[in-house]
């Protein structure tokens, strides 16, 4: 993956940066993100939408990976940024990011949330039903704002990874519904309201997909859906958001399209339903969070502890797991390894790759073929930049790891490592419950 490579000592390089150095300076697990090839998926997307001719927006959904340094570069590469929380909001706003390029994403923005972004002027709220809708109008007329908004529309479209399902109607806690009329209702009231400007719609059908199609049939029925209300009442829609999503490889059995692709596809779908009406012709949008800095992402940890039980299987531990990278518990998602320390060793070995956390759920790869790995050995696990470090928690109060950004053979700790510190910060012992000893 990326600019990753094998050195002379067989050891791992990833961004010039030798993964057995990475371990001696920074310790495991250790995320390593490789700078330059999460520039080049920005622009991968930034130069195919350049190609369509149309305005665009591409907004990272920094859901996936959200820090400081990354918001940094989203920055540096021209993108927008979606925030979904007063959190990554705080996040972006803390690393300097141009709040007009943010977008607020989120089905129960809280009405301190929704303070914040108005007091930041971000540049738009992706509104998901009618409570925030009227909230958010109530609150930018106390401060005299009119914030921008798309509505999230559900288009009946769900995709998953090689197909997708149609339906008039979804079943889904997000947005409002185009099927049964809901959205209809929803373009009237932001339309009518006086604190609120109405830019666009925007949909979202899933994650992972490898097709162009389930995307084609949202934009054709967003698009469709924006240009009845344009000749029924008017309203002319700036910008239709047609979300992410796109796929990525894991392991060789995905099969994502090129980025090209996915984004000429969208565009020639509403490019279709606004034939003859050139000047009506609006924005795209869209919000990749996964194809940006999926693969850019690579988890170092450390062999400990094995158990071989004859004729059924050799379990081998690594010093992080589920904390980590919660996808394979709850998704079943599979990765792929290497023994970082020695990869160019054969795999010869059929191994289960275990976490550290005390239950047995946490399963980090089953069935893996490893270069007979021992104690010491460095296991090195692919594509985790996206949804690892954003999804990690503190499970038995293990310390989330260390972020390092790779690049040219120079590596910058961008996340420390949690101390026992953090682990107590936020606990407090009543009075009653001290001892003499602390
Ligand atoms: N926009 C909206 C409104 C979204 O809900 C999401 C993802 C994205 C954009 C970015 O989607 P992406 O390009 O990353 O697929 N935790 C799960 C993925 C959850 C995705 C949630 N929404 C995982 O680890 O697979």
């Amino acid at each position: 993956h990326g600019t990753s490579t094998i050195n002379e000592q067989g050891h791992l390089e990833i961004g010039g940066c030798d993964t057995v150095e990475l371990k001696e300076q920074y310790g495991t697990p250790l995320y390593i993100m490789d700078e330059q090839l999460i520039r080049q998926r920005c622009r991968d997307y930034m130069d195919a939408f350049r190609a369509t001719g149309m305005e665009f927006q591409v907004a990272y959904a920094s859901k996936a990976f959200c820090t400081m340094a990354m918001c940094r570069i989203v920055e540096e590469e021209g993108l927008s940024l979606d925030v979904v929380s007063e959190g990554e909001l705080h996040t972006a706003l803390q690393a300097g990011f141009p709040s007009a390029r943010i977008h607020f994403h989120g089905n129960n923005k809280t009405p301190d949330e929704l303070e914040m972004a108005l007091d930041a002027e971000i540049g738009c709220f992706v509104v998901d039903n009618f409570i925030e809708m009227q909230m958010l109008d109530a609150i930018a007329a106390e401060k005299g704002l009119k914030p921008g908004i798309l509505l999230r529309v559900t288009p009946g479209v769900e995709a998953h990874t090689h197909e997708f399902i149609s339906t008039g109607q979804e079943d889904s806690k997000f947005g409002f519904d185009i099927g049964n009329g809901t959205a209809e209702e929803a373009v009237k009231l932001a339309h009518k309201l006086a604190h609120v400007e109405l830019l666009g719609l925007h949909s979202h059908i899933g994650s992972q997909i490898f097709e162009v199609d389930g995307f084609q049939v949202a934009a054709q029925r967003v698009a469709d859906f924006a240009r009845q209300l344009q000749q029924e009442i008017g309203v002319i829609f700036k910008v239709i958001n047609l979300g992410g999503g796109f796929g990525i490889r894991y392991t060789e059995e995905d099969s994502p399209l090129d980025t090209a692709e996915y984004v000429h596809a969208i565009a020639d779908a509403v490019k279709q339903q606004f034939a003859g009406l050139e000047g009506q012709l609006p924005q795209i949008w869209i919000e990749p969070g996964r194809s940006i800095v999926g693969d850019a992402g690579t988890t170092l940890y450390t062999i400990g502890t094995s158990k071989d039980i004859p004729n059924v299987r050799k379990y081998v531990a690594i010093d992080g797991g589920m904390t980590d990278n919660p996808r394979p518990a709850l998704y079943d998602a599979v990765y792929e390894a290497v023994l970082a320390n020695r990869a160019d060793d054969e795999a010869t070995e059929l191994v289960s790759v275990a976490g550290k956390c005390c239950e047995s759920g946490d399963m980090l790869i089953w069935d893996i073929e490893l270069a007979e790995p021992i104690a010491g050995d460095l296991l090195a696990v692919s594509c985790t930049g996206a949804y690892n470090y954003s999804m990690a928690s503190n499970y038995n109060r293990i310390r989330r790891p260390a972020v390092v950004l790779v690049h040219d053979g120079e590596s910058d700790l961008i996340v420390e490592r949690e101390s026992f510190e953090d682990i107590t910060r936020n606990d407090v012992v009543p009075a009653r419950l001290r001892s003499s000893v602390s």
